[in-house]
């Protein structure tokens, strides 16, 4: 999962809904977990699998959500196992590729949360294992429009409501580094995404701000957290876009992962550097 965080467009202050200053406190495993509470998460197809529990977890950590798929029976089920959790959910319908219910989305979230704060792209679709030679163009065709290209159109819908702290998160995939054998395709449009998430930050999300001592210690409790526990191996970068042509980027995170097998302690080698490239 990629995600491009922080910045975005910068808009008016919004009045926080009702429903959020009466909202009593959700609990996980005991623990009380608000993070993003009174936050805005639209998840598109989020009726089941991944999608569903990014929308869940999101829910009980006090965010709104909204959830959307292509079938108005698996958005009422699903939004009705969301409620009976106590997550406040708005389900819609929603084809990615189809325009009208793409802008209904976002325009539904809006009219009734008022603003968003967190769009996760996380629809995708594998038609077919062909290797990449034998792809045919309707596959292809296919494959860029799910993958990659509503994430973009989406994106341009979102973008006047998105504000100072938006998040934009799009759902890759392992393939996109390795696009593997069967997957080869698919693969490859999920390495788009990796540019998408690059671009889209740049475009967007330059915070203008040093990095700070807070900030690193989040990437730090997060890696060291039971949340962490699957990401094995990996370098977090905690910084504003690295641009070493730039005066901004001023602070790195390297965390790497040395996971010892049988062993239950894990090691994260935190660095970091100051100051601005010569
Ligand atoms: N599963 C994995 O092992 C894996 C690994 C790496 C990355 N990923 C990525 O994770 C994401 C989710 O994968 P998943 O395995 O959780 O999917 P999934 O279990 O197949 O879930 C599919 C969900 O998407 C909805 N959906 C399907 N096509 C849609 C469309 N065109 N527009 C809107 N909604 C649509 C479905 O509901 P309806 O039928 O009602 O539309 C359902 O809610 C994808 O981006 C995938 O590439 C998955």
């Amino acid at each position: 999962m990629l995600g491009a965080g922080g910045g975005g467009v910068l808009g008016g202050r919004v009045a926080i809904p009702s429903i959020y200053r009466e909202r009593k406190r959700n609990q996980i495993n005991g623990e009380d977990r608000e993070k993003i509470r009174r936050k805005v998460a639209i998840v598109t197809a989020s009726t089941q699998g991944i999608g569903f529990g990014i929308a869940e977890r999101l829910g009980l950590e006090g965010a709104a959500v909204v959830i959307s798929s292509r079938r108005q029976k698996n958005v009422d089920e699903a939004a009705e196992k969301l409620r009976v959790k106590g997550i406040e959910v708005l389900g819609l319908v929603c084809h990615v590729s189809n325009a009208q219910q793409r802008k209904d989305l976002i325009e539904k979230t809006v009219a009734k949360y008022g603003k968003i704060d967190v769009i996760v792209c996380n629809a995708a679709a594998n038609p077919a294992v062909d290797g990449i030679l034998e792809t045919k163009e309707s596959v292809l065709d296919k494959l860029w429009e799910i993958n990659v290209k509503t994430s973009v159109l989406l994106l341009q819908e979102a973008a006047p409501h998105l504000q100072k702290g938006s998040s934009v998160i799009f759902v890759s995939s392992i393939a996109a580094y390795q696009p593997p054998q069967g997957l080869a395709m698919y693969g490859v449009t999920k390495t788009a995404l990796l540019g998408l998430t690059k671009k889209s930050l740049e475009e967007k999300t330059l915070l203008n701000r040093l990095g700070t001592t807070q900030d690193m210690a989040a990437a730090t409790a997060y890696l060291a957290s039971d949340d962490a526990s699957y990401v094995t191996g990996e370098t977090l970068v905690v910084a504003e876009e690295c641009n070493l042509d730039s005066n901004f980027v001023l602070w790195c995170c390297g965390a790497t992962v040395n996971e010892v097998r049988h062993d239950p302690i894990s090691t994260y080698d935190i660095s970091h550097f100051g100051g601005c490239p010569e």
